[in-house]
């Protein structure tokens, strides 16, 4: 991409902010890559970047084996800015010293400004509030360096040395409660002297022009899911070699009331490549009289993977299978100091069959996910698609506990098609992450005309998470619960009670199995 010869590059000393940086860096329209802190000279020589940002990390660089970037990066003239740990580093590899306070910063700090400087330009404020997450300070600047900047219990709490370039804070920029965070790094960009380039008509036209080189006249084959990655895959390849896309969309019957209809308008409309398979007998009938969660999983795996193959087989000239990997799941398996591949280790539905022998082709493995949905509305997809919540491969299965039947299936999809429209209709769909009902196979009496009626007892679930690996229950008014649960009981037969799920995650999971 041409917008990369105007990058920053963010070395990774395990924060949890870092994904953080590299988005706030992409929020200003310059492109920005995550690699691991010890990369390889040679490579980030080859990345070329015009600014270099050390990032924090949980470590102290006065541990036996301190967390070094190459040294080479010292050489290059290229601007750096050091975060908190970076910060530190810097310190220590030019000479400086750094030491463990006494008194530590966690949480809100006031941040003085004490001398100007570039990084600064544009802020008057005399304080501001900054996010400091630190237990070592720098005590002793090193040579040439001096003092910007200074918070409540660190002296030196921003460092610079003209001459080199390098830029030191201790607090962290990226996040929203560092009031001066977004001006920090937009001067420092001005200081790399990046131009503004990584907008969505930018990346779309770059996209397609990759595309377009690598895959030439080949076909590719994409499993398309109907949420917003593969979706957004779908049109860009679309956009780049029309016809030699083949979506290949599996109604395994355990989807959403109408999703396989709404997938197949959305992709009329644009005109998309898509081959429909209504697999659903086949994924009922595998799963019939299983009860066990693993157990319903792996056949449902093994079904997908069945079906796509035997699609996937007719498709002449297929060289090629896209996929829908994003960035964060790019750093995630590249990071060393990866701590999370928690979600991803359940996540694709057994994943695409690897001796297909296909090449891979994944167009949006550069993007975070709110820049997929940016992408994806540039390509002129409904933002009804690209505002959806996740929904799990194995869909419905993971939401009807015990054994499934297709009786079951049509009051869970009528249920959460309730569910999902009080959430629309009364603003709360957009403010919560995921929501979603479950079926538990236990009946229970209700009184209904005067007669008792056993149903089933259905759980509706709405929680709020940035990563969904934490998350928290979303507080929906009892007086919408009340609505929710008199339409679900008025309106689908067989359900006799309606209960609001208040686990958290942990210890809860966000799907029920
Ligand atoms: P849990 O239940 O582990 O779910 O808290 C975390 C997130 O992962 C989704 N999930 C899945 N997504 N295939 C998927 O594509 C799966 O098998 C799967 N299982 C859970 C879940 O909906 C939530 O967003």
């Amino acid at each position: 991409m041409s917008q990369k010869k105007n990058s920053i590059l963010i070395l990774d000393f395990g924060s949890q902010y870092t994904q953080l940086i590299a988005r706030r860096v992409r929020e200003l329209g310059i492109y920005s890559i995550v690699k691991p802190y010890n990369t390889d000279s040679g490579e980030i020589k080859k990345i070329n970047p015009k600014g270099i940002i050390l990032s924090g990390g949980p470590n102290s660089v006065n541990f036996k084996k301190t967390l070094r970037a190459p040294k080479a990066i010292y050489k290059l003239g290229t601007p750096i800015l050091g975060i908190c740990y970076g910060m530190q580093l810097l310190a220590k590899e030019f000479g400086g010293r750094v030491i463990e306070s006494p008194k530590k910063e966690f949480g809100h700090s006031i941040f003085k400004i004490k001398r100007k400087s570039e990084l600064f330009s544009g802020i008057n404020a005399s304080s501001s509030n900054v996010w400091m997450s630190h237990s070592d300070k720098v005590q002793k600047l090193p040579k040439d360096f001096i003092t910007v900047g200074q918070s409540t219990n660190s002296q030196i709490a921003a460092f610079q040395n003209n001459i080199l370039n390098i830029y030191g804070i201790q607090f962290h920029p990226e996040v929203t409660h560092t009031s001066i965070g977004k001006k920090i790094l937009k001067n420092f960009i001005n200081i790399c002297n990046c131009k503004k380039s990584w907008t969505p008509k930018n990346i779309c036209s770059d996209m397609i022009k990759n595309i377009k080189d690598n895959v030439g006249n080949d076909n590719v084959i994409l499993a398309l899911s109907g949420g917003v990655d593969s979706s957004v895959v779908a049109a860009i390849l679309n956009k780049a070699i029309g016809k030699n896309l083949v979506c290949i969309f599996i109604d395994t019957g355990l989807l959403r009331k109408n999703e396989a209809l709404e997938v197949l308008q959305i992709t009329k409309s644009l005109n998309i490549n898509l081959k429909l398979i209504d697999a659903s007998r086949k994924f009922l009938l595998a799963l019939r009289g299983v009860s066990d969660p693993e157990k319903k999983r792996k056949i449902i795996g093994k079904c997908f993977i069945d079906t796509f193959n035997q699609e996937a087989k007719k498709i002449k000239n297929a060289k090629y299978l896209a996929q829908g990997t994003i960035y964060p799941d790019v750093i995630e398996s590249s990071s060393k100091n990866s701590k999370s591949d928690v979600i991803k280790s359940h996540h694709n539905v057994g994943g695409l069959p690897k001796k297909m022998k296909l090449k891979l082709v994944e167009p949006i493995r550069d993007l975070f996910k709110d820049e997929v949905r940016k992408v994806g509305k540039q390509l002129g997809l409904p933002v009804t698609l690209l505002k959806r919540h996740p929904f799990p491969g194995p869909g419905l299965a993971v939401r009807i506990l015990g054994e499934i039947n297709h009786a079951k299936i049509k009051i869970l999809q009528d249920v959460d098609e309730i569910f999902l429209q009080e959430l629309h209709s009364n603003n709360l769909y957009d403010s919560t992450d995921q929501a979603l009902s479950v079926l538990i196979p236990s009946k229970s009496v209700g009184v209904m005309g005067d007669k008792r009626q056993y149903g089933f007892v259905i759980a509706i679930r709405a929680v709020n998470t940035t990563d969904f690996m934490t998350a928290t229950v979303t507080p929906i008014n009892h007086k919408i619960l009340n609505s929710i649960s008199t339409r679900i009981i008025n309106e689908v037969n067989g359900v006799a009670r309606v209960v609001y799920d208040i686990t958290s995650k942990p210890p809860g999971t966000i799907e029920w199995e």
